[in-house]
Formats: C-alpha cells, structure tokens, sequence
C-alpha cells in the first residue's frame, strides 16, 4: 500500500479583506468583505513507501500548506488524505509517532536552552526507550558533526548548526514518513550540502519515506528523482525529474574558449550568447542543431575548448512555472461581501 494517499485535497482560508483609507475603516465597520484564498484546491498524489518526492513549485503555491495537512497541523476543507494508513488531523498519538515535519522557516527548539534539553524533552513525549535514545541520539550528533554543540543555547548556535539540530529532534523517534519543507533554506552552500549528504544516506539507510520541498534545485538534484509540480494549488505535474528536463529543456549550453584574438563577432548566429567572457562565451542552443553548430564553429575558429552543458535544474523549472501548463490563469482568490 502507498505510503501516502492523497486525494481531491482542498484547503480554503477566509481572510478579511479591510479597504484602505479612513473611508475603507469606515465602510468597513458597517460592510465586511472577505476573501477566500484557495490554497490547495483538488490535490491528489501517491508516494510508495521509501520514496523521496520533491514538492515542487512558486511561492504561494500550496507547498507548505499541502504539507500541513498531512503533518495533520490544519484541518482540510474537501478531501481526503492518509499517511500510513492515518488521517493525519485525527491527530492519533499513534500517527504523531511515525512521521516528523521539519521547517526551516520555524524554529522548533526552545531558544534560550541547550539542543540536548529539547531532545531530553522528544525522548519523554514520544516515549522513546533510553537506550535506544542514546544510540540515536550519538549517531546523529556524529553524523551531523555538532556532538559538541549539543550543550550550548540553541541561540548561540549558527543557522546551519541550528538546522542540524532541528533534523536531529525530528528524528530522535525514528520517524517512517518525514515532511521536510524548505530544509536548507537561509545556509550557505557548504552547509547545503552537509544537510543533503546526511539526508541522502539516513534515507538510503531507514528507507523513509521523504516529501520535500526546496526552492534550491541542488537539495532536488541530489535527493529526488520524482518530482511533483504544484501552482496555484492544484498539481500540474508528477513524475520523473528527467522527463521534465526533457521536456523543458529543449535548450543546451555550448561553452567555448577561443584561441587567442580568434573570438568572432556575430556569435549569435549560432545561438544565444547567454554568457561573454573573451576569450571564453556560452551560447544557448537548440538541443537538435548541436552537431551542426559545433561543427560550423569548430570549421571556421580556433577553438582551445569546449563543452556541452545541460541548463541547470533551476532555469529549467523556472521556464516550467511560467509556461502553459503552470500559468494558466486560475483565480485563487474570490471575493465575497457579507454584512
Ligand atoms: N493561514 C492562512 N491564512 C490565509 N491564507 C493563507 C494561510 N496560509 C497560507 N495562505 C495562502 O495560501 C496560499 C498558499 O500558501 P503556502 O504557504 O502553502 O505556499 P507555498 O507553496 O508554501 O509558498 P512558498 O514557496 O512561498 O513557501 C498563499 O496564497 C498564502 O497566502
Ligand atoms: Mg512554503
């Protein structure tokens, strides 16, 4: 059985609208509009158990809020939704036990205490057997490289410290399913690829099953190979990463170096020059006319190096979110006037 079942999801918030101006403040005393934002509107998706999907799309997507749901934190509006098997706004003590959900956005450890309290605190609430606590507990630590931090205020830490000791808390109990929105957001590039790293190999090892949302297609590239696309809070795509690639990359990069003072003017007859450094230039080209291109180049110039590039993920799912299949022109908010 899928890990998790999602299907025709709906969640709809009602907002109150206030016009702006002393005359706004005035009207609306007497006449109140409110909004419905149609946050997550008919969701449906299917993840198999060890799976690590990537939960795509821009913001106010429906992201956060789809993950939400199924972390069981708000209550849907239409549809349905299991999680092994529970219905996560049941809020059964015995779903709460198998799932974790990590954000990067909030902090989830007490500010003013040291990492090591907050955990003593999961290990009590989630009943977790000391033993095996400690084991846990020394594996992570070593394996996110903060042992030594664990006893200092959580707000002494850095971000990307922080970060870790939040991944740590989440999985203390040994969670099958874990929710991870955002998880990298804010870090530097080194830490990035820490988080990644360690999320790739806990993963392979306790075969989790992971839901991840990231705006930074590095922690996709490295962890998902299925990806699915939400957009005004309905999904647009779900499916293998490559067919996307394929699909939306019709496009590749051709990088030149030319040999000295042999750099020509009229490149953009080949293609885009989407990068000029003399000697050195990059060029966006039809994927198909790739063979010709090169050969024309290397015919006519002295050429001391090239090489094809594929655009990277980021570009590519970029040109996904503006294209048809995304941008469709979907009313998210409607009005409605109630007195
Ligand atoms: N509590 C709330 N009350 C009213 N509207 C909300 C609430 N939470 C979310 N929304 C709205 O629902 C829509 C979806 O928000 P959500 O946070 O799920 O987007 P997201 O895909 O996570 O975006 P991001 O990439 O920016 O994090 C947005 O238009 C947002 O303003
Ligand atoms: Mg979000």
């Amino acid at each position: 059985m899928a890990a998790i079942i999602v299907e025709n999801l709906q969640k709809s918030y009602r907002v109150f609208r206030k016009p702006s101006g002393f005359r706004g403040t005035l009207q609306s005393l007497f006449h109140r509009e409110f909004t419905t934002v149609h946050a997550v509107r008919n969701v449906g998706f299917r993840i198999e158990p060890g799976e690590i999907v990537a939960f795509l799309g821009p913001n106010g997507a429906g992201k956060t809020t789809t993950l939400k749901l199924l972390a069981g934190l708000v209550y849907p509006t239409a549809g349905t939704a299991t999680v092994l098997g529970h219905v996560p706004w049941l809020r059964e003590t015995a779903y709460r036990r198998r799932f974790s959900l990590v954000m990067g956005q909030k902090n989830q450890l007490w500010w003013d205490l040291p990492a090591i309290e907050s955990f003593q605190l999961h290990r009590e609430i989630y009943r977790i057997e000391p033993d095996h606590y400690q084991r846990r507990l020394d594996e992570l630590t070593s394996l996110l490289e903060v042992t030594k931090l664990i006893r200092q205020p959580v707000r002494e830490l850095s971000l990307g410290e922080r970060m870790r000791m939040e991944l740590i808390a989440a999985l203390l109990h040994d969670p099958e399913v874990l929710f991870l929105d955002e998880p990298t957001i804010g870090l530097d590039v080194v830490s990035q690829r820490k988080v990644q790293e360690f999320l790739r190999y806990y993963q392979a090892e306790r075969k989790m099953t992971v839901l991840l949302t990231s705006h930074y297609m590095k922690d996709v590239e490295a962890l998902c190979r299925r990806a699915i696309i939400i957009s005004h809070g309905q999904i647009r795509h779900d499916g293998p990463l490559e067919e996307i690639l394929d699909r939306f990359s019709s496009q590749k990069w051709i990088q030149l170096q030319f040999a000295n003072g042999a750099m020509p003017e009229d490149l953009e007859r080949f293609g885009k020059v989407t990068e000029l450094k003399p000697p050195r230039v990059k060029l966006e080209v039809p994927r198909t006319q790739i063979p010709e291109i090169l050969s024309a180049l290397l015919s006519r110039y002295a050429i001391e190096d090239v090489g094809v590039q594929e655009r990277p993920l980021e570009e590519v799912i970029a040109e996904f979110f503006t294209s048809d299949d995304c941008a469709e022109d979907l009313p998210t908010r409607d009005t409605v006037g109630a007195k």
